[in-house]
């Protein structure tokens, strides 16, 4: 039997996070390939929809990854991110996910080895969590 792979959709910020796996993938640090990077302008334009179609179309994981509190370059997306991530976590049960598979980051756009580590990290959580188990119909 094949060892488990799981899948990571990771929405990360233009200006912070995507510029860290830049780093690190110019660097040619380490991290799994199970991660699909999004590229989005700013954490504040993800939409909560967004996590849930991720997770409705198989995602085993979903990472929402911007600029340190302070550092968002739309001032405060970061914190309109961190408010709609909290909620998520509430409600993602009721979509039959386990909360844990949804983590929110700040990754600035110098830390390629905390981005490595992240992704390594979640990725092992996830694996350890198990595949999803799709147990409902809901459709957005
Ligand atoms: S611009 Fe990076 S989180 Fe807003």
């Amino acid at each position: 039997m094949d060892a488990f792979e799981p899948s990571l959709i990771a929405f990360v910020c233009n200006w912070c996070t995507y510029t860290a796996a830049d780093l690190a993938g110019t660097s040619r640090l380490y991290y799994p390939p199970n991660v699909r990077l999004i590229r989005v302008m700013c954490t504040g334009m993800v939409d909560p929809q967004y996590v849930i179609k991720a997770f409705l179309e198989g995602a085993d994981g979903v990472l929402v990854s911007g600029c340190h509190p302070g550092d968002c370059h739309y001032i405060n997306g970061n914190y309109k991110a961190r408010r709609r991530i909290r909620l998520l976590k509430e409600i993602l049960p009721r979509f039959g996910f386990d909360e844990r598979r949804l983590r929110l980051t700040w990754i600035g756009a110098s830390d390629g080895i905390e981005f490595s580590h992240i992704i390594t990290e979640l990725v092992e959580e996830l694996k350890g969590l198990g595949p999803v188990q799709t147990q409902n119909s809901m459709v957005i």
